[in-house]
């Protein structure tokens, strides 16, 4: 039984007022369950403040990058995988599009930091998906495949139970256009049967656009186990509402 994971993406927002303000107001409406883990990914500066502000909750906390590199050394404003757990991180999100789109990063540099969070106990959740153009060229497949083969050619298949994978279609993320459920779905079942045997413990997430007012439909699907929300994740409410339809 997989557990359902929605991890909110703050991406490049928030303040040390605001933050606060996000994390009690969803404190205050949100009862951990069982079934259902919840994450935050605050910008990198403020997770020791988000850290403490979680700490008496069940709520965890995630990173919005790492670094490639393992070991300590000369990487002018990277951060290690070992201090994202020295602060309390579980997670790292390796991939997102927009540091692919803004800062270049290959399918083997992903590679490369999905494989370091692995070597330190963080779990990666790796961000695959289209572009606008390659969907209505029908390489939607084609691409989600070799963004997912990078990835799986350097792990060993007994590492796949300890990684995520976020699908996010490129042109739903932050335009307000979601997937439909179906279209989600479909791409779903693609991944999970590329993970082969041990695709079947591992969390999907879907992402792009995910609201209080489409997620319920998104969540029933068969092989989506959670979300990775953006611009909903700022709100507390409609969070919690995002939340509340994943059980
Ligand atoms: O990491 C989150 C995704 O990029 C989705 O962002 O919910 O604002 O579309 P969005």
């Amino acid at each position: 039984m997989r557990r359902q994971l929605v991890m909110g993406n703050w991406k490049m927002n928030g303040s040390r007022a605001a933050n606060e303000q996000l994390v009690s107001t969803f404190l205050s409406l949100w009862q951990s369950v069982e079934g259902l883990e919840v994450a935050f990914a605050p910008p990198a500066v403020y997770l020791p403040q988000v850290a403490a502000l979680l700490a008496s909750s069940k709520v965890v906390l995630a990173a919005q990058d790492v670094s490639a590199h393992v070991d300590a050394g000369a990487f002018t404003g990277e951060l290690s995988g070992a201090m994202l757990v020295d602060i309390g991180c579980q997670y790292a999100i390796v991939g997102h599009s927009e540091r692919r789109a803004y800062h270049g990063e290959s399918d083997q540099q992903v590679a490369a930091k999905a494989l370091a969070c692995l070597a330190i106990g963080l779990t990666p959740v790796i961000c695959v998906g289209e572009s606008l153009a390659q969907r209505e060229s029908d390489e939607t497949l084609a691409v989600i495949g070799s963004q997912l083969d990078a990835v799986l050619n350097v792990l060993e298949p007994a590492q796949l139970k300890n990684i995520v994978i976020a699908y996010e279609p490129v042109w739903a993320i932050g335009t307000g256009k979601t997937a439909s459920p179906e279209q989600a779905q479909a791409v779903h079942h693609f991944i999970r049967a590329r993970l082969g045997e041990q695709g079947a413990v591992v969390r999907l997430l879907y992402g792009g656009s995910v609201k209080a007012s489409n997620a319920e439909e998104l969540f029933a699907q068969a092989d989506i186990d959670g979300a990775l929300v953006g611009g909903a994740a700022l709100h507390a409410e409609e969070f919690f509402q995002i939340c509340q339809a994943a059980f």
